[in-house]
């Protein structure tokens, strides 16, 4: 059994305000919910960010200010099902640069999924799939003295919390050389009525998706949640930027969890924090990005202007 997991469901389930780690959403149903996320009318953000991938693809090779014939690195963080990386690849093959693709994913089976399709569709592509925790292989390419370009797109920073945020920024920007470049993607402040719904969608797979988290810990700590008795409730405010996903206690109820010997109370309307997805703005980016050697060169938006594909370049601070 994870142990992580166990300790992780403990120690938030035992806080005064009940949290449970957003990470753990992405078990085999919890995957393919997300891709089914992705689909939904009402969550923009994959369109947005592919709209960006697919008719400004040679904005982004040439705000990435790659020398023509020099080999890079192109690695991407939590690569997925690759459908907006495609299109970059596809244009840089196109216009003979000289590079590996080096997708970094915690999930084996999406990583060979990926390889497989790629191998199909550009097998001109040079690929080297590597499997673990972001900052473990990050700290191997260091080794590497090629030169870098870090793919972290969909928003997926948005899911740590400012201060998490800024330790990621910086031990990025660690494991970076001078003017290796990163390719940042985040969901931008909007309001309300657009943000809300994305996370509250009319069918009810973001619903799913959230739930399924019991459902996890009811087959992996042999817990008796029973999922119909919590409910769904996505917040969102505006000045913050930040949307927080709960599930609510639909009653007053004890559920056991066996694998931890415990048995924790929920009181009736008790809120349990499950996800923060955090939207930025060029002020909130840079607040992350201070104390790091990582500086803003370029913002791409989509027709929309809903999301942006930040390039960021690392500058060493000479003294
Ligand atoms: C992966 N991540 C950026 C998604 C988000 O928008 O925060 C996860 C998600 N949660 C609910 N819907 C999608």
């Amino acid at each position: 059994m994870n142990t992580n997991f166990k300790n992780d469901i403990n120690e938030g389930l035992s806080k005064p305000l009940k949290t449970l780690p957003s990470k753990y959403f992405y078990d085999k149903i919890g995957d393919a919910l997300f891709v089914k996320i992705m689909k939904l009318p009402e969550y923009y953000l994959t369109k947005a960010e592919f709209d960006i991938f697919k008719n400004q693809t040679k904005k982004i090779i040439s705000s990435l200010k790659i020398k023509p014939n020099a080999y890079f690195e192109l690695i991407e963080l939590g690569a997925g099902d690759g459908t907006k990386t495609k299109e970059l690849l596809k244009e840089l093959l196109a216009e003979n640069y000289n590079f590996e693709y080096i997708p970094i994913d915690i999930s084996k089976n999406a990583l060979s999924k990926l390889e497989t399709t790629l191998k199909a569709e550009l097998p001109q592509l040079k690929v080297s799939t590597k499997q673990g925790d972001y900052f473990n292989v990050l700290d191997s390419l260091k080794a590497s003295s090629h030169s870098k370009v870090v793919l972290f797109l969909g928003s997926n920073i948005g899911n740590m919390e400012d201060e998490k945020a800024k330790q990621f920024i910086s031990n990025l920007s660690n494991s970076l050389k001078n003017n290796d470049k990163v390719l940042l993607g985040v969901d931008l402040i909007k309001t309300e009525d657009i943000v809300l719904p994305a996370y509250n969608d009319k069918a009810g797979i973001t619903k799913a998706f959230n739930l399924n988290l019991l459902t996890r810990i009811n087959n992996e700590l042999d817990a008796n949640f029973n999922i119909d008795d919590f409910s769904h409730q996505p917040e969102y405010t505006e000045s913050e930027g930040i949307a927080r996903s709960y599930m609510v206690s639909n009653k007053d109820q004890n559920v056991r969890i066996n694998a931890l010997n415990k048995t924790f109370h929920f009181k009736k309307d008790e809120k349990i924090h499950t996800e923060t997805s955090r939207k930025y703005n060029d002020i909130i980016l840079q607040t992350i990005l201070e104390g790091s050697q990582l500086n803003i060169v370029s913002k791409l938006l989509d027709s929309k202007s809903f999301f942006a594909d930040y390039i960021l370049i690392k500058t060493e601070n000479h003294v």
